[in-house]
C-alpha cells in the first residue's frame, strides 16, 4: 500500500481555503493508502505564538480533522512535537539545503517581510522541517494546495540529494493538488489567496463560522461589472473564484456551471455557493463541537503518536546510519 503525508499548522482558524485544498481531500485516501496526518505545531512556532493558545489549538486542530472525516481506525492522527524525530531528521535536512535555495522560496520571502527587522531563522528552515516530515514516514504522495508547490520541490530535491551523497534511505514523493479548490482566493481581494492569518474576517470563511456568517460573507463577495458568469482568472478573479468554490463542493466542471449560469444574475451564483458551503461546513461544526472536549480525543492522539513514533524512528535510524552518525 502506498503512503500519504500531510500537515495543517495549528496557526489560526481554519479556513474554506484549508478544507478544500487539503483536509476534505485526506479523507479518501485513508481508503486506499497508509496515512499520516499531523499537526505540525513545530512549523507554528517558526513566528512568535502564544503558548495557551498554541495548546488550545493543537487539540483544537484534531478534532477539525476527525470532524471532517478522518478515521482513527483507518489512518494515524498525531502532533509533530510528540514524534521527536521530526526535529531530528530536520536538523539532517537543514544541514542538506543551502542558504541560496532557502532565501528564494517565496513563503519565507512574504513571511519574513513582515517580521520587520527581526526575522526569525526558523522561518527560512521551515522547508528543510517540512522535508522531514515527509520523508520520515516515506510517503509517495503529500496533498496540498497549490501554495505548496514550491516547499514539495525542495523536499523532492533534498530527498534526491541526500540519497545521492549517501545511498538510497528516502522515497521521493510527490506532490498531490485537487482539480477544483486548489487555490481559494479572498473573497475581497480574489487575487490574493484566502488565508488563516487575514486580518479581514469577512474575506475569509472559516471551517467553524456560523451559517448567517458563511452567508453574509459570500453575498459581500468581490465580483465585477459585467453581470456575465464565466471563469477567467485573469479578468474576472472574484467570480472565478466563486466558480472554483462552487466546483470543488459539487463537483462540476466550469464548462458545465457556466451553462449552467448562462444568463443568470451573480446573486443566483452567490446563493447557491453560500447553500453548497453551508451545506459541506454544517455537519463537520456539529461533528467538531461534540469532539473537541472529548476523552476519547487525548486516546487518539496517544495511539496515533505511537504508531507515528514506530515508523519515524525506523527511517531516522536508516538515515543516520547511512550518514557515519550512529556509532
Ligand atoms: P498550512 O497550515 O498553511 O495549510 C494547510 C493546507 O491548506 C492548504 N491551503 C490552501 N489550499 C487552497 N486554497 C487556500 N487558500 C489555501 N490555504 C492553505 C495548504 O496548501 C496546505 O495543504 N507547510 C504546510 C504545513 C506542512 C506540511 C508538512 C504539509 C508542514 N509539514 C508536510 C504537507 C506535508 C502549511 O503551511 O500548511
Amino acid at each position: 500500500m502506498n503512503t500519504i503525508f500531510s500537515g495543517i499548522q495549528p496557526s489560526g482558524d481554519l479556513t474554506l481555503g484549508n478544507y478544500l485544498g487539503a483536509l476534505k481531500n485526506f479523507i479518501p485516501f485513508q481508503d486506499t493508502h497508509e496515512c499520516y496526518y499531523c499537526v505540525v505545531n513545530q512549523h507554528a512556532i517558526t513566528v512568535p505564538q502564544e503558548p495557551a493558545q498554541l495548546h488550545a489549538r493543537t487539540t483544537e486542530l484534531a478534532a477539525i480533522y476527525l470532524a471532517a472525516g478522518l478515521d482513527p481506525n483507518k489512518a494515524t492522527l498525531f502532533v509533530q512535537s510528540e514524534v521527536p524525530e521530526h526535529a531530528l531528521l530536520g536538523w539532517v535536512m537543514i544541514t542538506t539545503s543551502y542558504v541560496g535555495e532557502m532565501e528564494r522560496m517565496t513563503q519565507y520571502k512574504d513571511k519574513a517581510r513582515k517580521q520587520g527587522d527581526s526575522i526569525p531563522l526558523g522561518l527560512m528552515t521551515y522547508p528543510p522541517l517540512m522535508a522531514a516530515d515527509i520523508l520520515l514516514y516515506q510517503a509517495d504522495l503529500v496533498p496540498v494546495g497549490e501554495d505548496q508547490r514550491q516547499h514539495m520541490e525542495i523536499t523532492r530535491t533534498l530527498a534526491e540529494r541526500f540519497n545521492y551523497r549517501y545511498g538510497e534511505v528516502f522515497t521521493v514523493p510527490e506532490m498531490w493538488a485537487p482539480k477544483g479548490g486548489a487555490r481559494v482566493m479572498s473573497l475581497q481581494e480574489p487575487t490574493k489567496k484566502m488565508s488563516k492569518s487575514d486580518d479581514n474576517r469577512t474575506a475569509t470563511i472559516y471551517l467553524l463560522d456560523e451559517t448567517d456568517d458563511i452567508v453574509r460573507k459570500i453575498k459581500r463577495a468581490q465580483t465585477d461589472s459585467e453581470s456575465v458568469i464565466r471563469y477567467d482568472k485573469e479578468n474576472k478573479p472574484g467570480v472565478s473564484n466563486l466558480l472554483s468554490i462552487h466546483a470543488a463542493i459539487s463537483g462540476k466542471s466550469f464548462a458545465e456551471l457556466e451553462r449552467d449560469y448562462d444568463g443568470q444574475g451573480y446573486g443566483t451564483l452567490k446563493k447557491d455557493v453560500a447553500d453548497l458551503v453551508v451545506g459541506e461546513l454544517e455537519p463537520i461544526r456539529r461533528r467538531y463541537h461534540e469532539l473537541v472536549g472529548s476523552p476519547e480525543l487525548g486516546r487518539i492522539l496517544d495511539e496515533g503518536r505511537d504508531k507515528a513514533h514506530a515508523k519515524a524512528s525506523v527511517t531516522y535510524r536508516k538515515a543516520v546510519e547511512a550518514m557515519g552518525l550512529y556509532r
